[in-house]
């Protein structure tokens, strides 16, 4: 199949979450499956490898007769060999950040991935791409199977292609005023209420989950929860109307960059028969952070600081949690009141807990390599992929029930035989308090069984073939469905 992959981030150019890790591993796997994938991405400032980009296409986006066209350039990358095409307008993506600065987000969000999804769509064109499906990723796609519908369904570029949206966050949703679509009268003119609400809103996620051919989320669990009133963020109506066309594909982990055996950014290999290498990479942890070199047992956590990471939880019980002989070390970004807590925090507790605020794919190795266990207590989470990098480094993760989490992990209270970490289930404090606790007394207790589990994580495994053949099965059931608008 010919497959145009759009992404707002992908790992290796931009990244600022597991989106970006997806939309590296899944276009590899469907191009080893010997697909023809294309991805289209933002030219944004800080990509990196900017320098062997090769503009390819000078381009212009005509909005209508009262505005000035937008002009744009197309920059050619390479991901392994896949064609990566990066979006280049100074306006919109020569900027600090990807989304925003500082924590705020740029305020004309929309009208930037509105502009992005019509040049995605443009640049097939001028580069002669007739694909069969294309993919969006998250709200900035979300306007694509739309705009296919609106403005492009007579152009013969697209004659048989459809839409494929996977909701990797349905948190966000891109909700925007209609002076943001003035670029697209398409849109900003559309007298249908569900695209542009009351005839002023926008949200793009919704305009997708409406229009695709078919939707999926990244876990089977999370697929579930978004046909809940609690799990969907409000969003079960659209995610129930499309029920038949919806579904839930686990994402993998991409064992070429997080593998203990063969990982580049850690100084010392392990596998599941010798775990010899993991202590020395603790100690480097240790060393690293500036905790004392010694055997407590540690905990990790690695993740944008934000409320769906569950810092409602854990800040209450931090200190009691500090109290007892442990080390903690999270490495994070994000909002400045979690910031405050975390730093506050680890000022006072700087004997066992270092706080990193900031951004370090290095460190985020040596993390996931060096704890014994990883923290990811999370409020709501789509799939996950720090804890199947845990798993993969034999650090025990301790999840709560929801999301992929769920799909993942094995309690060891629940199922000793088969374990693979923790889990617990009410988004309460105490319940975070409990969790960690039995985890340590394990640690404390029982080293054996701690070395049984950690050896049976390494040995969990979430291929990224596997997801990408359920991905080529769900690409084959929209081809053979008539487009939603005939
Ligand atoms: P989400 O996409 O919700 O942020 P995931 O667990 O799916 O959560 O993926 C997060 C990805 O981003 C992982 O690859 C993780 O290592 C990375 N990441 C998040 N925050 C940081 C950070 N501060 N430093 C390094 N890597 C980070
Ligand atoms: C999102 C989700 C996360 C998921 C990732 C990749 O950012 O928060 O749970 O793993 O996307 O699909």
């Amino acid at each position: 199949l010919k497959i145009l992959f759009i992404s707002s981030e992908v790992e290796g150019f931009s990244k600022t979450g597991g989106l970006a890790d997806v939309a590296k591993a899944l276009p590899l796997e469907l191009r080893n499956m010997g697909h023809e994938v294309v991805i289209i991405t933002p030219f944004y400032r800080t990509i990196e490898h900017r320098e062997s980009a090769q503009q390819i296409h000078q381009l212009h986006l005509k909005t209508d007769n009262a505005r000035p066209d937008i002009p744009f350039a197309v920059q050619e990358l390479s991901l392994d060999g896949i064609k990566v095409l990066a979006i280049d307008n100074a306006h919109y993506f020569d900027r600090s950040g990807l989304y925003g600065e500082e924590n705020n987000a740029y305020a004309d969000n929309g009208e930037r991935f509105a502009f992005f999804g019509i040049a995605a769509l443009l640049t097939s064109i001028a580069e002669d791409f007739s694909p069969d499906i294309v993919h969006c990723n998250d709200w900035h796609t979300g306007l694509v199977p739309y705009l296919l519908k609106a403005r492009f369904h007579s152009n013969t570029h697209f004659t048989d292609t459809k839409t494929v949206l996977t909701s990797h966050n349905s948190a966000y949703q891109g909700i925007f005023e209609k002076s943001q679509l003035n670029l697209i009268p398409e849109v900003s003119s559309c007298m249908d209420d569900r695209v542009l609400e009351s005839y002023s809103y926008i949200n793009f996620l919704k305009v997708g989950v409406i229009y695709a051919d078919k939707i999926n989320t990244v876990s089977p669990n999370y697929a579930s929860e978004l046909l809940t009133t609690l799990g969907s963020h409000g969003m079960s109506d659209h995610f129930i109307e499309r029920i038949h066309d919806f579904e839930g594909i686990l994402n993998g982990c991409d064992y070429n960059d997080w593998s203990p055996e063969t990982d580049k950014l850690i100084p010392y290999h392990f596998d599941s028969n010798d775990l010899s290498g993991k202590e020395k990479c603790k100690k480097a942890l240790q060393q690293e952070v500036g905790l004392q070199v010694n055997d407590t047992p540690i905990f990790g956590m690695v993740c944008r600081l934000t409320d769906q990471k569950g810092f409602a939880l854990i800040i209450p019980i931090l200190e009691r949690f500090l109290r007892h002989n442990v080390q903690l070390v999270i490495v994070g970004s994000g909002d400045p009141a979690i910031t405050g807590h975390l730093t506050a925090l680890a000022a006072h507790y700087s004997d066992n807990f270092k706080f990193i605020n900031g951004y370090s794919n290095e460190l985020s190795h040596l993390i996931e390599a060096g704890s014994d266990f990883f923290l990811m207590p999370s409020i709501f989470e789509p799939c996950g992929l720090n804890q199947l990098y845990s798993l993969a480094y034999g650090t025990l993760p301790i999840v709560r029930a929801v999301g992929g989490l769920k799909d993942t992990v094995i309690d060891y209270d629940q199922d000793p035989d088969n374990a693979n970490g923790f889990m617990f289930y009410e988004p309460s404090a105490n319940e975070l308090l409990n969790i960690l606790r039995r985890a340590l007394l394990l640690y404390i207790e029982h080293p054996e069984e701690m070395l049984r589990l950690k050896t049976q994580a390494m040995r969990s495994h979430f291929y990224w073939s596997d997801s990408a053949k359920h991905y080529e099965r769900l690409y084959h059931s929209a081809l053979h469905i008539r487009p939603q608008w005939e």
